[in-house]
């Protein structure tokens, strides 16, 4: 297989940040998808649904006029989010699930929340409201290995959480092991996974091949080639419980050459023809419409798109950097040859 068409896909997971890096990495994006859940970790974090709204209006402002794309908005949140908060994002037609990031787990999280035992209250109201629950799956514990960190979550919480709301829709982002893909396929079916581009493509030999490699460094970690083999082996097996989150996260050249450098992978330029190469690479180019178009819409009961897009095999060149805000944007694949095209 060649080339394929399939109804247009969205991403389910995605940093668009703010002012002029917005405008620069909106484009790629809206090319390819025609929604994406748009996370919440700006400085200061989107925390209230007048937040939501003013920042889902700076969006559709950075939108060049000839691309069709609409943000689906998510909410941080906090020790100090509210019942009346959680109310006021389901009576909302654009916010569409609210985001749990342990506090100092990633990028923009000190404001996240420092025990699950805060946020009960807020949980039930989420789950009698039908509100998703997006959960950066990670434990910050300073004990605990950071490969290990995924994995300890589950043990620690996902088990517990899965168990006391039952009726709560929840996805594990950006999973990273075959014990994330392991626990949500043995769930109920409330509970879905997102699987990044760069999970799929690359284990964490990535980030020390040759030297340090700070292009790869993302949170969670690239784990292990077996954690890679079962993340690829659950993208491409038609299980509707994966669909596609490409967690792509600017960052300026300089904040991630850095001795301290930032956490997150740009994937966003060829975000879907990243997914291809996986698809075809697994024999599976007939699934990916699945996983990248009809999953994540079902499981966030939103229409499936009505387009259509068409990638065919063709060799082309990833730059070595992208323009962004006046700065550099190392994307991944840099300098390196792609496989597939979007027309
Ligand atoms: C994300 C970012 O930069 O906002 N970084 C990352 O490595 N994925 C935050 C996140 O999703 O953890
Ligand atoms: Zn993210």
């Amino acid at each position: 297989m060649d080339q394929i068409t399939i109804i247009r896909p969205d991403d389910w997971h995605l940093h668009l940040r703010d002012g002029a890096m917005l405008q620069a990495v909106l484009p790629d994006t809206a090319r390819q998808f025609a929604r994406a859940i748009v996370m919440p970790n700006l400085k200061p974090p989107v925390t209230t649904v007048a937040q939501a709204a003013a920042y889902r209006e700076r969006i559709l402002a950075a939108l060049p006029p000839a691309l069709d794309f609409t943000p689906l908005m998510t909410l941080y949140l906090t020790d100090n989010t509210t019942t009346d908060e959680i109310e006021r994002a389901a009576d909302s037609e654009f916010v569409h699930a609210v985001k749990y990031y342990p506090a100092g787990a990633t990028t923009n999280s000190d404001n996240g929340v420092t025990d699950l035992g805060h946020v009960q209250a807020v949980l039930e109201a989420m789950q009698k409201h039908d509100l998703p629950l997006l959960l950066h799956g990670e434990v910050t514990a300073a004990e605990i290995d950071v490969f290990d960190r995924e994995a300890v979550f589950i043990e620690r919480h996902l088990q517990r959480l899965t168990h006391d709301f039952p009726a709560l829709r929840m996805v594990l982002e950006h999973v990273t092991t075959a014990d994330a893909v392991q626990f949500v396929e043995a769930a109920e079916a409330h509970v879905a996974a997102t699987i990044t581009a760069h999970h799929l493509l690359l284990n964490r030999n990535a980030m020390f091949a040759g030297g340090l490699r700070p292009h790869h460094y993302c949170l969670p970690l690239i784990k292990r080639e077996q954690h890679r083999q079962a993340l690829a082996a659950a993208a491409v097996g038609g299980n509707p419980k994966f669909f596609l989150g490409t967690d792509s996260a600017p960052h300026t050249r300089t904040a991630k050459e850095s001795d301290c450098g930032c956490a997150g992978i740009y994937s966003a330029r060829a975000a879907i023809e990243l997914y291809a190469e996986v698809f075809a690479d697994n024999n599976a180019l007939q699934r990916l419409e699945g996983f990248a178009s009809c999953h994540g819409p079902d499981f966030y009961r939103l229409p499936r798109n009505t387009s259509t897009i068409h990638l065919r095999r063709e060799c082309w060149q990833m730059p070595p950097a992208l323009e962004a805000a006046g700065e550099q944007i190392v994307p991944l694949r840099a300098g390196a040859t792609m496989q597939w095209r979007l027309d």
